[in-house]
């Protein structure tokens, strides 16, 4: 559905979340492909350790929930490298949360972060991507988004909004020469769900995560979602009438 890539060499990738976690790790293997990777989220730091281990990177810190730094990091990259080929937006947040536990505070904390954040990197990458007439983004969303989970109050909701964005994305970009990902993973070992308390069915490392999303952006897929054996139950739940889906999901997580 988007062109296929056979060489990282060059290429111009813009990671967003990238001083952990998956972002973290896709970054570190896309350098070792020999793509350009410049490295953005919060933490400066931790971007300036990454990426003075390579010529190939360049750290430019912003916070997705400040439009303004979002623009400052774009206009760094920009500078810098004269364009980009690909934005991956995977920067993100998870807050367990449930309807006797709700908190309007941290919920709209949360949105701002997983929603209002990546609408501030698209606004910053769309003129971008659409003056060239060519590159990509990816925004990472999750299989919490294909249906209602416990726990996952406003995590899921965002996520959900994620999935419905792409595919608008898609649509308009694509005819435009423009490549849309969208990436589900399931659950991943990486300090966001390091806090969970319950059995995280099918769990997968960041670098295993990593690797699947590099490698379904290779193939050109829209949609990329790992590991399998877990995402397509989520899949196929999502196509059950809702007598059983809520059935099932009661049965699987006890709550
Ligand atoms: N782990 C999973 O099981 C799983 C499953 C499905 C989907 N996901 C999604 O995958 C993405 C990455 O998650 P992860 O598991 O790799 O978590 P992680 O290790 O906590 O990484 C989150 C990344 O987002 C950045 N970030 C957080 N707030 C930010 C902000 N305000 N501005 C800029 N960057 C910010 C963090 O950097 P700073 O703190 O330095 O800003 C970090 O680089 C998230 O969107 C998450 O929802 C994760």
């Amino acid at each position: 559905m988007n062109p296929r890539i056979q060489d990282w060499s060059g290429r111009r990738v813009w990671v967003i979340g990238a001083s952990s976690g998956i972002g973290a790790a896709c970054a570190r293997q896309l350098l070792r492909l020999g793509a350009r990777v410049a490295l953005s989220a919060r933490d400066a730091a931790a971007l300036e350790r990454e990426a003075s281990a390579s010529t190939h990177a360049l750290a430019a810190p912003l916070d997705v929930t400040d439009h303004a730094s979002a623009l400052r990091a774009r206009d760094a990259v920009v500078a810098a490298w004269g364009g980009i080929d690909l934005v991956l937006v995977v920067a993100g947040g998870y807050n367990e949360m449930r309807a006797d536990s709700f908190d309007l505070a941290a919920a709209n904390r949360l949105i701002d972060l997983n929603l209002r954040g990546v609408f501030n990197c698209l606004d910053a990458a769309l003129p971008v991507l659409l003056g060239q007439g060519a590159g990509g983004v990816g925004i990472v969303a999750s299989v919490a988004g294909y249906g209602g989970l416990p726990k996952a109050l406003v995590y899921g909701p965002t996520k959900a909004a994620l999935i419905n964005l792409t595919e608008s994305l898609f649509l308009d970009l694509r005819p435009r020469g423009i490549a849309v990902y969208q990436i589900n993973p399931g659950f991943v070992d990486t300090p966001l769900t390091a806090k969970n308390d319950f059995h995280m069915p099918a769990l997968m490392s960041a670098e295993d995560a990593a690797a699947e999303m590099i490698a379904g952006i290779e193939r050109g897929q829209f949609q990329i979602h790992f590991p399998k054996r877990f995402t397509n139950s989520m899949r196929l739940a999502r196509l059950l009438p809702y007598r059983l889906y809520f059935w099932l999901i009661h049965k699987v997580t006890g709550l």
